[in-house]
């Protein structure tokens, strides 16, 4: 497994009381726990009488640094187990037995998991693991209907291999799907709550002929980060990108895909007008071929002209018709007179910011991981950042972008 913390930080210092029940997917929830830890979440984990035959205690306490509790009562001491419904921000029970379930559906409190629920004043959110034919029978779900009347939150089951041998529905989600859907269900922002924000990523594919195409180096990664910033702070985000490797987890975020200027400018002006800030990010080609060969162009004399002809200049175009209230953000690579270049297309492009990057500077701008650099505000304002990784880089940058919004 290999899981990078999220740059997003939803994670961050967040209090995760972890319920484990007695499933042959409890053993996932070791890899959860790690998983959360190394988010900056704070875990604590109670397990059923039946987990303790699952998974050690002895593990889940190493990976989590804290106690793990199993019992209302230890000898001569009482679990507080309103208390730690109180600490949580969230209770996660993962997995979910048929048994649990039905227990909680019902309201039975007959171990410690079951009377913290039931005294959870946090959200819930469970992730079932039973065979299809058990998650499939009528009183399951009945149980899971109930369970959302109750206001928990459900994560749903996967298809595939079961512990009977079969293959079906009812296995318990990887723990990536249950970090992105806490991140996305319980731990969004709200500073961007409600702001329709629309994001261009990645290179434009110009095609000559069928088979080759002018393009670039860009690789995506900056407009997705942006993107998972804008949508981690709460906003309804829309990426457009062009040609790239990286994907976004987040299902919340609509992505369209393109691959020339034209299907990029096209994309854009159709979701401007419902927009309340554009960051256009792309690096789209500026010329394309003037005639697109039908067939692919034989290499038949020494010299190959192709004549090229500009592509439509997306962010002018959406300078051009942006009304009061829309905040549209440009970048500028440049390579000389950096603060010169940009200020003009601050102006000339109509935008309310230009994010600079320069190419004179180590180890940013494309492929590289890390980046640097200057914010011009339309109100005069320049901000610049140090070299840091293109998320923390794009957590600054929607820093300054909600800034500019309140003021
Ligand atoms: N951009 C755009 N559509 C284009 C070209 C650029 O929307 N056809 C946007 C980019 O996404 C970026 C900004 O314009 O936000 C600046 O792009 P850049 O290529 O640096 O500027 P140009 O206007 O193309 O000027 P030049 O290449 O001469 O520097």
């Amino acid at each position: 497994m290999n899981y990078e913390p999220s740059y997003t930080q939803m994670l961050k210092g967040k209090k995760i009381l972890l319920g484990i029940t007695g499933s042959i997917a409890a053993y996932k929830a070791i890899l959860l726990v790690r998983l959360l830890v190394k988010q900056g979440a704070e875990v604590k984990v109670i397990l059923t009488p039946a987990a303790k035959s699952f998974v050690s205690p002895l593990v889940l306490s190493t990976l989590s640094g804290n106690k793990v509790l199993v019992d209302l009562f230890d000898e001569d001491t009482w679990a507080n187990h309103v208390m730690l419904g109180r600490w949580a921000d969230v209770m996660v029970i993962a997995p979910l037995s048929c048994n649990t379930l039905a227990k909680m559906a019902n309201g039975q409190c007959d171990n410690l998991l079951l009377a913290t629920y039931l005294s959870a004043t946090c959200p819930v959110v469970v992730s079932p693991a039973m065979d299809e034919d058990m998650w499939l029978h009528a009183s399951t779900k009945r149980n899971i209907e109930l369970l959302q009347q109750y206001g928990n939150k459900i994560i749903p089951v996967e298809k595939g291999e079961l512990a009977s041998g079969l293959i079906g529905e009812g296995r318990m989600a990887e723990p990536e799907t249950i970090i992105t859907f806490l991140e996305e269900n319980i731990f969004r922002g709200t500073e961007l709550s409600g702001k329709k924000v629309l994001v261009t990523a990645g290179p434009t594919y110009e095609p000559i002929d069928p088979v080759r195409f002018i393009g670039n180096r860009s690789t995506g990664k900056m407009g997705f980060a942006l993107a998972e910033v804008l949508y981690a702070r709460g906003a309804d985000v829309h990426i457009v990108s062009g040609p790239v490797h990286v994907k976004t987890g987040y299902g919340g975020i609509k992505v369209t895909s393109v691959e020339t200027a034209q299907e990029m400018y096209d994309a854009c002006i159709a979701a401007f007008e419902n927009t309340d800030i554009a960051v256009l990010s792309a690096a789209v080609a500026d010329y394309k071929a003037a005639v697109v060969a039908d067939e692919k162009i034989k290499k038949h004399s020494d010299e190959l002209q192709v004549p090229l002809v500009k592509t439509k200049d997306i962010l002018k175009s959406l300078g051009a018709i942006k009304k009061p209230g829309q905040l549209l953000v440009g970048f500028a690579l440049e390579t000389n007179n950096e603060r010169e270049n940009a200020l003009k297309k601050l102006e000339s492009k109509n935008a309310d910011m230009i994010i600079l990057n320069s190419l004179r500077d180590a180890n940013a701008g494309f492929g590289y991981d890390t980046n640097k650099i200057t914010v011009f505000s339309s109100n005069g304002a320049v901000t610049e950042t140090g070299l840091a990784s293109k998320h923390e880089i794009a957590g600054e940058i929607v820093n300054i972008i909600i800034h500019s919004l309140h003021g």
